[in-house]
């Protein structure tokens, strides 16, 4: 940070009420206050901004922001403004050159929006424009944070529209079956809710066109549901492509069949800048039980059931869609607070030197991909990313064992001439210990160097990664060396020297106390890993 008279005057953070018809959520939130300020910026909150999201104009007050009394106050009196959704024209009127934008603009969908803004020479980041492949940008993905809170909502607005329990239930006044759940799409919103729903007791199902999510589908309780027709899905950056023709009609047959015998089907699949693929025919949806629930998260896309209408909750051939398009708004405080969060570690990456100025710096990947307009002029769509490329492979096992006609493990094999060696002085240490040493000691050694090869060619063949659980279960086992320890720690014999025994009792102590912590150390760490997998 710099100081005295150099030291640039610091930005400020304005965050305006949404005034989008029913939009709950606020761009930022005491908490997140607390840390900008702390990265240098003055924060001005606009009066009453996040009422509806439970946050008291008093709470930002009492994080260290002041509360600006309009919004037109708040507009002009800010660098830098944070916003949930796009500005609206009166809102972009109220703008001044060399402000700077941060929020969801879309400006594939918004055309008008972006020629306004560029007239407005302002400085415009669309937190959906970020480049979600590049890891160092997950902090930031707004885009994961909301669809994780709807695909949560849409459980929750399942789960009120349907009639019954979810869990199977076993009463005095009879049995009940639990609830199936039927989710289409399984990318960020489709787990959330596969992870809601089978937490709370439900069987659920899940289908995916990119066969690599059905794992994760199973990792959160869920069973993947495979369609019968082979066919690659994956388009390449975590998204989905459209589908052929035949797959499309193998598919529907699939969801026929789920449709008559699930309770409940939220829809979550889409492919980026395409209308939502059409899933649940109006055949299906009359097909299922009546009190049954359909809750379509595509319904901003057109949808992905026929018969949903956008935004609303109705009851077609006895079944409740629901089409909310503001399910992430609706939890208004959660995803406030994780908004807020992306957006600080946004501003995070926008001023490494935390002095309270940002820097929009067109070399970062990730601000780049951001950046839609840069001081008025139209920066959107960002080049492609050039992924670097990957280093070149290692010779696998079976080259290397070709080459020197051994191997093993990650570290590659030994050259021959130095493995000779390696044997050559081993064969001379156990030659020297053999002609000096005691011959009960010599018969122990051998067994240990034995039993130390074995060990070491058992735990190298063995993936790193399954390297945690294996040491677990091989700690618990360690008994063998307690046993040998208790042995030695029984009272010498009688009529035999006193001293070396007791030095080897204290030596069989200190053996029983580390395996101990060894044996209880590794029963621990497995029943830690086995409750990863339990409900
Ligand atoms: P995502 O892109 O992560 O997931 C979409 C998934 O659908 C992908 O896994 C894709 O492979 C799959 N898919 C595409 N075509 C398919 C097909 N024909 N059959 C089966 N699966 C297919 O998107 P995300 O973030 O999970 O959002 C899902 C949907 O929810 C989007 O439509 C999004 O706009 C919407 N959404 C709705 C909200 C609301 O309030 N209603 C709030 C947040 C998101």
């Amino acid at each position: 940070m710099q100081t005295g008279e150099n030291a640039p005057t610091p930005q400020r953070i304005g965050v305006p009420r949404e005034i989008f018809s029913g939009e709950k959520r606020v761009a930022t939130v005491p908490d997140s206050v607390t840390k900008l300020i702390k990265l240098g910026f003055a924060v001005v909150v606009e009066r009453g901004a996040g009422e509806l999201a439970d946050l008291s104009d008093g709470a930002y007050i009492e994080a260290g922001a002041t509360i600006a009394p309009s919004a037109a106050a708040l507009w002009s009196g800010s660098d830098i403004v944070f916003k949930v959704r796009a500005p609206t024209s009166e809102e972009v009127a109220l703008m001044h050159e060399g402000q700077t934008l941060i929020g969801f603009l879309w400006p594939a969908q918004n055309p008008d929006l972006m020629q306004q803004l560029a007239a407005k020479k302002v400085t415009a980041l669309s937190i959906d424009a970020l480049p979600r492949t590049l890891s160092r940008a997950q902090k930031m993905d707004a885009l994961t944070s909301m669809a994780g809170v709807s695909g949560y909502r849409a459980v929750v607005e399942a789960a009120n529209a349907f009639g019954r329990f979810f869990n199977g239930q076993i009463t005095a006044a009879g049995k009940v079956p639990p609830a199936k759940v039927f989710i289409a799409g399984a990318g960020v919103a489709g787990l959330a809710a596969i992870g809601a729903a089978s937490s709370l007791g439900a069987i659920v199902r899940a289908n995916d066109t990119r066969a690599e999510v059905a794992d994760q589908v199973v990792s959160l309780g869920g069973e993947f549901v495979k369609v019968d027709y082979e066919e690659e899905g994956s388009g390449g950056g975590g998204y989905a492509k459209v589908m052929s023709e035949g797959f499309q009609a193998a598919q529907r047959e699939m969801y026929a069949q789920q449709a008559r015998e699930v309770d409940i089907i939220i829809t979550t699949a889409l492919i980026p800048g395409k209308p939502a693929p059409k899933l649940i025919t109006a055949e299906m949806v009359k097909s299922m039980k009546p009190g049954s629930v359909i809750v379509d998260m595509a319904a901003e896309q057109g949808g992905n059931c026929e018969l949903t209408e956008r935004g609303k909750a109705v009851v077609k051939h006895g079944v409740t869609i629901v089409g909310y398009t503001d399910l992430a708004s609706r939890m208004a405080r959660q995803s406030s607070t994780l908004y807020g969060t992306n957006l600080f570690r946004l501003t995070e990456e926008l001023c490494k030197t935390k002095d309270g100025v940002i820097n929009v710096n067109m070399q970062d990947d990730a601000i780049r991909g951001l950046t839609v307009i840069k001081d008025g002029e139209i920066t959107w769509p960002a080049p492609p990313l050039v992924v670097a490329p990957k280093p070149a492979p290692k010779p696998t096992a079976a080259v290397a064992e070709k080459k020197s006609g051994h191997g093993h493990g990650s570290s590659g094999p030994m050259p021959v001439k130095t493995l000779a060696m390696v044997f050559g002085l081993g064969a001379l240490a156990f030659w020297a210990i053999g002609a000096y040493a005691p011959a009960a000691f010599l018969g122990h050694f051998t067994v240990f160097v034995l039993a130390c090869f074995i060990g070491n060619m058992v735990v190298w063949n063995v993936t790193p990664a399954l390297h945690t659980p294996l040491m677990s279960v091989t700690n618990a086992i360690s008994s063998i060396i307690v046993i040998g320890a208790l042995v030695q720690i029984l009272p010498p014999e009688a009529g035999s020297n006193g001293r070396p025994d007791q030095l080897i009792q204290w030596l069989a102590f200190a053996g029983i106390v580390l395996t101990a912590v060894n044996m209880f150390g590794g029963f621990a760490v497995t029943r830690r890993m086995l409750d990863m997998f339990r409900k």
